[in-house]
């Protein structure tokens, strides 16, 4: 059984769609849970009119269903809410094996980034193999990346994924379309490379 969270401090860093697509790519290899810790239930809104049921993932609400689910799936992804519930994403982060942190490429961005990577430090006390990375969404192409980004977001306290999440009109249709991006068929090609690369990335590292 493995667990990854997606959390961070920021709202529209990406979170739920990386969630969503993570756990639709594990269900390829076994029966995942998505848990949406979020109040606002995105994710479970999603699921709800889901037009594509995807095999093997079941979406789940609450931080109680993240206990329940582990005995019972291979693969658990959980889906965290932003700032004001950072108490939950705590509690989550001393549950789970590993968490992505999403951060759009952006000075602000990434020095919010830096409160999220204390309450990683926090949650390590009780859970101290918690693997952490951060993981670009939103990305633009590799070479619009400024030499003083790169530089700054090497500086990050948490190492960061090779994998860049690019900005892809896939990603909002799938959701609109109530799909995973492996459901988008050739529209989503590209974009279930990048998934496909960040899971051997962190079931590798
Ligand atoms: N890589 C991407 N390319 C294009 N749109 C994206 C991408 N990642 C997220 N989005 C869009 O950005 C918005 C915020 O993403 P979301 O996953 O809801 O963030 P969060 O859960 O962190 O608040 C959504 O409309 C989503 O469709
Ligand atoms: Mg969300």
């Amino acid at each position: 059984m493995a667990s990854i969270a997606l959390a961070n401090l920021k709202g529209g860093c990406g979170k739920s769609t990386l969630a969503l697509n993570i756990a639709a790519g594990l269900a390829r290899r076994g029966k995942v849970a998505l848990v949406d810790v979020d109040p606002q239930g995105a994710l479970a809104h999603w699921a709800e009119w889901a037009a594509a049921d995807i095999a093997n993932l079941r979406v789940l609400s609450g931080l109680k269903s993240l206990h329940d689910a582990k005995g019972s799936f291979d693969h658990v992804v959980v889906d965290c809410p932003p700032s004001v519930d950072w108490s939950l994403t705590g509690k989550v982060l001393e549950s789970v094996e590993m968490v992505l942190l999403p951060v759009i490429p952006s000075p602000l961005d990434l020095w919010a980034t830096n409160d999220a990577a204390f309450a990683v430090e926090k949650a390590r006390r009780s859970n101290p193999a918690l693997k952490a990375w951060l993981v670009q969404n939103q990305a633009e192409k590799r070479s619009a990346l400024s030499d003083a980004m790169a530089k700054v977001l090497n500086e990050q306290m948490l190492p960061l994924l090779n994998t860049a999440i690019r900005r892809r009109a896939a990603y909002r249709l799938a959701l609109l379309e109530g799909k995973s991006v492996y459901q988008m068929g050739a529209r989503g090609r590209e974009a279930v490379l990048e998934i496909e690369s960040i899971l051997k990335e962190v079931f590798v590292k």
